[in-house]
């Protein structure tokens, strides 16, 4: 697929049904959780003649299949039901390509790069920022900024803003007024320590700068039954604004969204999603804001997906992918590990399934034993390991290739989980809005969260 805006709502429509179809098809697989692979016997659960295959293919093999837009790996012994979903997978995900939409390669009239030829502005923006993070804000910092060059509004609202790193980008980089609104305190008073140091700065590097503008902090939480009139009577700073959002996560992402549709005074929204699984569905909804699904179709249909589904929609296969053909191990090895240990856990004590537990970095040589330890030394779980059955144990971390296949099916469906997640909001925004689009807009190895979300009025 390539970008949506002149796709008509009946085909999004459609592919949202189709996409729909195939991880209901598959859903034993999404829904499962790898640390379950030994407790519910998930190898078992896949049909005969995928394990085969599956199991003839080398890392690198598995690799290229999960990757749909790949060659097929041994494509005279793909069984038919998987060649199929594989097919599916390519046809129906949105394309995270995300080379055809790169803001920032062409556009060295873009104020950041006057910024960045001083050797200083990474260092004082983003000190102590990953570089996840600031990859984000630089591109995203640019994408908004052409959004007001096409599109001028009086002010910005970056909802979720944290603590401030996107708002301070666009309000001393490239001038554009910003409110940045966050329901934790904490953030807002670290960010204003973080704007006047910046300012700072930013008045070396430009002496004489009289128009400097401060991006302004409101805390406050922008709960999902929020009306337009009181979301608008907390930003109040002028007429006509756009809405954006670097990881609104959960039900925030959906909210801005509805605030965007039904304000005349929001001209567009910009918003790349996170942590998907934390939307609330019509399992767990407490009022009638759900924030999946949102659309109609989606709700006639009926589509829902389980928390498990969501939490896998949030990962990136590309990651994985480069593992696979890296080809260590000992790394792959940590997921069989993880499983083993839970079955162990569960064998000891039934009531404690999927317990949260220390999570132990692969390091070379890690044995099953040592990560164990590791994993339970602040847990009140006691397994005596000394008095374990050796030969099971044994057993079980000889099928880490299979933990590993199951493992990366699953991540082959990531795309398509996230798809029919963002496709329900551009169905939600279609025919009431000017346009909207999911573009692949970062490079899914760095950031998992590929796509933006752009609308305007
Ligand atoms: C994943 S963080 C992203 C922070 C920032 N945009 C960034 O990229 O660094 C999500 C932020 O949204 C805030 N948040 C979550 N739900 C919110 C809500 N309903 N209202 C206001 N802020 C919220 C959190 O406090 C957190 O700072």
């Amino acid at each position: 697929m390539t970008y949506l805006s002149r796709i008509s709502r009946g085909e999004i429509e459609q592919n949202l049904k189709s996409a729909y179809d195939v991880i209901k098809e598959v859903d034993y697989i999404t829904d499962t959780y790898i640390l379950d692979f030994f407790v519910e016997d998930v190898w078992e659960k896949l049909p005969k003649d995928w394990r085969t295959y599956l199991e003839s293919l080398s890392l690198a093999e598995l690799a290229q299949l999960i990757d749909a837009t790949a060659a097929i790996p041994k494509e005279e012994c793909i069984p038919n039901s998987l060649l199929n979903v594989r097919e599916s997978v390519l046809r129906c995900s949105l394309s995270r390509d995300f080379k055809q939409y790169n803001v920032l390669s062409n556009s060295s009239n873009f104020p950041l790069f006057e910024h960045l030829k001083d050797g200083r502005f990474e260092s004082n923006f983003f000190r102590g920022v990953k570089k996840k993070k600031t990859y984000e804000i630089m591109n995203m910092s640019a994408l908004i900024y052409q959004t007001t060059q096409q599109i001028p509004v009086d002010f910005v609202v970056d909802v979720g803003g944290g603590v401030g790193h996107l708002s301070r980008v666009l309000a001393y980089v490239y001038n554009v007024k910003v409110i940045s609104v966050d329901g934790n305190k904490s953030f807002i008073t670290y960010a204003n320590k973080l704007n006047d140091k910046i300012a700072l700065y930013m008045k070396k590097l430009k002496p004489g700068v009289t128009d400097l503008i401060r991006p302004i902090h409101i805390c406050s939480m922008v709960e999902s039954n929020i009306t337009t009139e009181e979301f608008e009577k907390l930003i109040q700073q002028g007429t006509s604004y756009g809405i954006v959002g670097l990881h609104p996560c959960g039900d925030l992402a959906p909210t801005l969204l509805k605030l965007f549709k039904t304000s005349t005074n929001c001209k567009f929204i910009n918003i790349a999603s996170c942590c998907y699984m934390k939307l609330s569905t019509d399992q767990e909804a407490e009022n009638e804001h759900l924030g999946f699904p949102v659309s109609e179709e989606s709700k006639e249909y009926p589509i829902k997906l389980s928390y498990a589904a969501r939490e896998l929609a949030c990962h990136a296969l590309e990651l994985y992918k480069q593992k696979l053909i890296l080809g260590n191990v000992e790394d792959l090895k940590v997921h069989s590990y993880r499983a083993l240990l839970e079955l162990l856990i569960v064998e000891k004590y039934p009531s404690r399934r999927k317990e949260q537990i220390k999570s132990v970095k692969y390091r070379d040589g890690l044995t099953f034993f040592e990560y164990a330890e590791r994993a339970l030394r602040c847990s009140d779980i006691q397994l005596n390991l000394d008095e374990a059955d050796l030969q099971s144990i044994s057993e079980k971390i000889d099928q880490w290739k299979r933990v590993v296949i199951v493992y990366s099916l699953r991540l082959m469906f990531a795309p398509l989980i996230e798809t029919i997640i963002l496709m329900d909001r551009l169905l939600y925004l279609h025919n009431d809005v000017g346009s909207c689009d999911l573009i692949p807009f970062f490079d899914p190895t760095i950031s998992p969260r590929t796509h933006v979300l752009t609308a305007t009025k």
